[in-house]
């Protein structure tokens, strides 16, 4: 018997280890736990949050056969296993990203604990993941207490400061602040800066929608005395207002809210006063006296005033311009209860804007006597911190800018209105640090002036300043010319990403316009994860659409044409693009009403199926082609507005179409098939030229965009190629189209079988091109194809010609969406090997988890490789003309594990595979 149980005993031990060695082994496992797209967010306001996880597994062709969600309201309830707000059961399903919550409805401020198990392809269970968090936010306007407050008299240009001091009678368990401070906030609690948001929060329409943000403040607060201080400048609301909620939970489970008012009702009062800051603005930049500073302002023992100091220093500053009140007294009066934005709050779910980087200039010059310029070495978007020690009174001057004029100053002249300039007074005594808090700059040169003594490089520090989205994309390939570009065009991204997608960071305009979106996009959503980022850009155009459906050329809308040129139709493609990268169908059905309104306005206007108006098509061709060599005007000479605008109209019905078949939408399938099928036709009767087998003028915007949209009769699609690359060669190997149609171009060769002349184009180095710029010193994207520097429209930091940026990882990486898998469920890696290219390592991080092609070229031999993560499949082209060149790992391709070989398709051998590295090389 004693031996029996020995042997039961030493068999279950053995079958356990056996187990768990396998299951380490073969697990496959969830991780990366996520809400809404974000890790463990705060102020969720879906009512059935999305929930996403990236599975891992040693194994190849791994997928999920099912999952289950436990959602608690409570970490011990998670712990024990008890989902109490959703259990979902085992879902047979291989969904593991846009997941919605389908428990018990949830109310504002619920904090919800989940994880997740799932079920690998053999049937083998993963064990829970590790927990992760959600909390929602405030779900309805009565959850609002605070009022917005002000100070109406004003200080016109300053800052406010504001400051609220209470005291807590009890231990404090955890606490939150919802604060929406406009144009842009700074909170402090006790002497701490909260968060690390800067420019917060994102700039919408305020009269439309109001951002707010949630922090966890539970660490900050302590019983006894507490002080909340806000600063508030202008952004982009031009007049500081303040909203902040922070809301109390005990020890004892009792809770209490602090909130903004006016006038004493409660207890305490809001204090506000003017402070150093003398002036802020986006473009003018900020000024800063830090005389008036007023030390402990935030802390809960204030210390006795500096009155005299203030005002000595005011008196100087101001000269003397008769501020008594400020003299009498260290906070000056009651803020008062002023009227809201109008726009309903919303909480913040896009990434906050933050310092994202920080570089040492690169050298210093003196132009001039006592003038300095640093130079950064790279053009960006942020500001300067200044390091300065000198007498009380020294008053240092930044000014910023792209370029330097001949004798080494620097050069404002493109940026217009804006004066981009900071200024700091000097407090005196020890070493100083400042930077601005209420505006940014694009720049790479800083021109100092007023600096007390000589400045040495480590006086200032720059800092990038951006919306913080995740970059998710690697590009590098064996053209180095190839690598500047792609930097080139990360850092013209991340210069033009500030809660909106700016068309520029440096001169009086940074506004989103649409046009530059549309063809803008697809660059970032492969460098960066622009899930939130995109989801809020969608409202603000929904922002600005009128009742007969019309949109504006920027939204928030402040510049450009209501209605917006047709061209505009990234309000249509970012819905879709969500959707193709993120598998995203909310944000889709969401917006339908509205791509259905925009549509159906363009399709309106039409005569004979002809959109009849258009503003800006392919805007800025290069001028010694297609242009009237305005600085002012860059419409084409040679593309019909019309055409474009046409072309657009087709492309939205086409969108129109796709969506509404994703979304089960048949009635308006069929409308929009019909709508795309009329707007074909009088595209091809207006601008078909069959004498010269060519669109229009025969230029290579017309050609190719029709070519990109599919317009082309199919026997006719030969002579536009030839056409096209004719053009190219007589251009010396050179592009003519504007920021527009450069994607179609380089879209439409490759499409076509020339990716040979595509990628001759892209690695020029003459006008125009990208090459041409960086031989002309830029770090950036220029606005114009020529080099020009004057008082016109010729940012050195502008997104729109940065459509190449896809193209590299698209076609040169080979990593493409599948529409027949949407958000990189399939994936296609079909990459092109041309030109002088000997390698390329191409990398995107989706919803699944990391994508990767990389290849490279020796002789005869192309070496393929490939991963592809979990949960998907993928079809990968390797060129070569037959399945029997091909191996992988080693092996014959068509009989390695995991690999199914699927045809020949124009010089490539297609192969499908599941999850897993793998290796491909063709002879
Ligand atoms: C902007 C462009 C925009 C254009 C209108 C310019 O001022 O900087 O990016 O597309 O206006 O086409």
């Amino acid at each position: 018997m004693r031996h029996l149980i020995c042997c039961a005993l030493f068999t279950s031990a053995f079958c356990l280890v056996w187990a768990t060695g396998s299951s380490a082994e073969a697990a496959v496992r969830a991780g990366d736990l996520r809400c809404e797209y974000v890790t463990n967010p705060l102020g969720v306001e879906a009512a059935r949050p999305r929930l996403s996880w990236v599975l891992t597994s040693p194994q190849r062709g791994e997928m999920q056969i099912a999952y289950q969600v436990l959602v608690a309201s409570s970490e011990e309830e998670l712990r024990a296993g008890e989902g109490d707000l959703w259990d979902s059961g085992k879902v047979t399903s291989d969904q593991s990203t846009q997941i919605p919550y389908q428990g018990k409805t949830l109310s504002s401020r619920q904090p919800c604990y989940w994880k997740v198990r799932v079920w690998g392809k053999n049937g083998e269970g993963s064990g829970y993941s590790e927990p992760a968090t959600w909390e929602m936010g405030l779900l309805s306007p009565s959850d609002w207490k605070a009022k917005w407050i002000g100070f109406t008299p004003g200080w016109p240009g300053r800052a406010l400061y504001f400051r609220y001091s209470f005291s807590l009678k009890k231990p404090v368990k955890e606490a939150r602040a919802y604060i929406a401070g406009i144009g842009y906030y700074e909170l402090h609690i006790d002497g701490t800066r909260v968060g690390d948001h800067v420019l917060d929060p994102g700039w919408t329409d305020y009269s439309k929608r109001v951002l707010y943000s949630t922090y966890d403040v539970g660490g900050l607060l302590r019983q006894g005395d507490n002080v909340l201080g806000v600063i508030v400048g202008n952004g982009w609301y031009g007049m500081p207002k303040l909203l902040l909620q922070v809301e109390v939970t005990y020890a004892d489970g009792a809770r209490d809210q602090f909130c903004t008012h006016g006038g004493s009702v409660g207890a305490g009062i809001w204090a506000v006063t003017s402070g150093p800051i003398l002036n802020n603005s986006v473009y003018d930049g900020e000024e800063y006296d830090a005389r008036l500073e007023k030390p402990g302002w935030d802390l809960p023992r204030l210390t006795p005033p500096h009155a005299e100091d203030a005002a000595g220093a005011i008196g100087e500053s101001m000269a003397g311009q008769g501020k008594a009140a400020e003299r009498a007294e260290y906070w000056i009066t009651m803020a008062n209860e002023v009227e809201p934005p109008g726009g309903r709050l919303v909480s913040q779910m896009i990434d906050p804007i933050k310092i994202m980087d920080t570089l040492h200039p690169k050298k210093i010059s003196e132009p001039k006597p006592g003038v300095f310029v640093y130079d950064v070495g790279q053009n960006l978007a942020g500001w300067g911190e200044l390091r300065v020690k000198g007498e009380r009174g020294t008053r240092v001057t930044l000014r910023f800018a792209e370029s330097l004029y001949l004798d080494g100053s620097v050069n404002q002249e493109n940026l217009l209105k804006a004066a981009a300039t900071d200024v700091y007074v000097l407090k005196g005594g020890e070493e100083e640090k400042w930077e601005p808090r209420f505006t940014y700059h694009g720049f790479r040169y800083i021109q100092v002036e007023g600096f007390p003594g000589r400045p040495e490089l480590q006086n200032i520090l720059v800092k990038a300043v951006r919306s913080s989205v995740e970059g998710n994309g690697v590009f590098e390939s064996s053209n180095e010319l190839v690598n500047r570009i792609q930097k080139m065009v990360w850092w013209t991204e991340v210069s033009n990403l500030h809660s909106v997608s700016t068309d520029c960071s440096q001169r009086s305009e940074r506004q989103a316009w649409l046009p530059d979106l549309a063809v803008r996009s697809e660059t970032s959503f492969y460098n960066f994860n622009m899930s939130r980022f995109y989801t809020k850009v969608l409202n603000d155009i929904a922002d600005t659409q009128a009742e007969d459906g019309s949109i504006t050329d920027t939204a928030p809308f402040k510049y450009g044409f209501r209605p917006a040129d047709p061209v505009d139709f990234s309000y249509l493609s970012l819905g879709w693009f969500l959707y193709q990268h993120y598998g995203d169908t909310q944000a889709m059905a969401d917006h339908f009403e509205g791509f259905k309104a925009w549509t159906d306005y363009m399709a309106g206007t039409t005569k004979d199926g002809i959109v009849p108006y258009g503003y800006w098509g392919d805007w800025t061709q290069p001028s010694a082609y297609n242009l009237e060599g305005s600085d002012q005007n860059a419409v084409s000479k040679t593309t019909p507005l019309q055409l474009t605008s046409t072309g657009s109209l087709y492309y939205c019905a086409r969108m129109m179409s796709q969506m509404a078949e994703v979304l089960g939408r048949q009635d308006e399938k069929a409308k929009y098939d019909a709508l795309a099928e009329t707007t074909a036709a009088a595209f091809n009767r207006q601008y078909w030229n069959e004498a010269v087998g060519a669109y229009g003028n025969n230029d290579q915007a017309a050609n190719s965009f029709a070519l990109f949209l599919g317009l082309v009769p199919e026997k006719q699609v030969p002579r536009v190629v030839e056409n096209l690359v004719k053009d190219v060669q007589a251009a010396g190997g050179h592009l003519t189209t504007g920021y527009f149609c450069t994607k179609y171009l380089l879209e439409a060769l490759v499409t076509y079988g020339h990716a040979d002349v595509a990628y001759e184009i892209v690695t020029q180095k003459t006008y125009p091109s990208w090459g041409f710029m960086l031989e002309n010193g830029a770090t950036t994207l220029w606005e114009r194809w020529e080099q020009v520097t004057g008082g016109g429209m010729n940012s050195h930091n502008h997104g729109f010609k940065g459509s190449v940026g896809a193209w590299f990882y698209k076609y040169l990486g080979g990593i493409n969406t599948d529409p027949q898998g949407p958000g990189f469920k399939r994936i296609i890696i079909h990459p092109y090997p041309v030109g002088d290219l000997t390698w390329v390592r191409s990398e995107h991080t989706s919803m699944y988890g990391v994508i990767r092609s990389a290849w490279r070229k020796e002789g005869k031999t192309f070496q393929l490789k490939v991963t592809v993560p979990v949960n998907t499949t993928a079809t990968v082209y390797v060129p070569g003309s037959d399945v029997s060149h091909v191996a992988e790992g080693g092996k014959p391709a068509a009989r390695a594990a995991g690999v199914q070989w699927v045809r020949n398709e124009n010089g490539a051998v297609v192969f499908e595979v599941g999850s897993g590295d793998y290796e491909f090389t063709a002879k």
